[in-house]
């Protein structure tokens, strides 16, 4: 474990552009589940009653995503960064990320300290709500709080009457397109991506750690479970995201500080 986390820490010191790809497993030790871990949100709610044919389709689907949204919100709302998510914010101020890909929705790594324009929400945030009407974008406390006294109603646009949604990315909706496009194109260019709590499962995601080792880049996987991409993986590293992280930044800032 060790030679490897030395190993990775050297990649990042030599790397011109570095990417870091994050998934669900990133927050786990932040008390947020993940999606498809035991005990994860998939193994307690269906995900096929939540793709959003469903949700635009019938009232009662809307409540039944509301009930499940506002679960998975309430963890969130209070969650603290930890030690991975620190770390990242770490390289940016070390001028040693180019971005981060996210596929979480829950604004951790801001709390950290990335910044707004290094970090690429491909599924979104689940920080505030929209409708998918006319857009509008409402604070997420104020519609929960209008849940709560409703009796879990869905909500709709005070200005069209419009469903509104956290504005998070369902199965079966549209990806943002300038977010995506954005994070095709940084990992194409990069030459080290590192992968962090991801199953690497859902597409088209998933597909951005081929395409930067297509283009020639490292690929380094940190998972707690096995992937589908860890045969084609420069280094893979089975542990846990909090800890593995702090032991990389703990070799880069000795590396930094040796080589001054
Ligand atoms: N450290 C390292 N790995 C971890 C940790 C941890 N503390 N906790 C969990 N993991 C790993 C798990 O082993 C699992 O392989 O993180 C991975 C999380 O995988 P998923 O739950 O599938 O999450 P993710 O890959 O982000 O899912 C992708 O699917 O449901 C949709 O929109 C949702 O963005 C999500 C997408």
């Amino acid at each position: 474990m060790n030679d490897k986390i030395e190993k990775v820490a050297q990649w990042i010191i030599t790397s011109k552009r570095t990417v870091v790809f994050a998934g669900a497993g990133l927050s786990t030790e932040s008390g947020i589940p993940d999606f498809r871990s035991p005990g994860g949100v998939w193994d307690r709610y269906d995900p096929q009653d939540f793709y959003f044919q469903n949700f635009l389709s019938n009232e009662t689907s809307r409540e039944k995503y509301w009930q499940m949204a506002t679960e998975m919100y309430e963890p969130m709302k209070k969650a603290q960064p930890n030690p991975a998510h620190l770390a990242i914010a770490e390289m940016e101020k070390l001028g040693k990320l180019d971005c981060v890909i996210t596929q979480n929705v829950d604004g951790l790594h801001f709390k950290a300290g990335n910044s707004e324009e290094r970090v690429l929400q491909l599924h979104g945030t689940a920080m505030h709500v929209s409708c998918l009407n006319c857009r509008k974008s409402y604070d997420r406390d104020m519609i929960q709080e209008r849940l709560r006294k409703t009796g879990g109603k869905a909500p709709r646009c005070d200005d069209c009457g419009g469903f509104l949604k956290p504005a998070t990315i369902s199965f079966g909706q549209s990806m943002p397109e300038k977010e995506t496009e954005e994070a095709h194109r940084r990992s194409s260019l990069c030459d080290l991506f590192i992968v962090i709590g991801s199953s690497l499962v859902v597409h088209p995601a998933a597909s951005m750690p081929l395409v930067a080792k297509q283009n020639g880049a490292r690929l380094v996987i940190i998972n707690r479970d096995p992937t589908p991409y860890d045969d084609m993986a420069d280094a893979v590293i089975h542990g846990q995201a909090g800890t593995t992280m702090a032991g990389i930044l703990e070799k880069l800032r000795e590396k930094l500080k040796q080589d001054g």
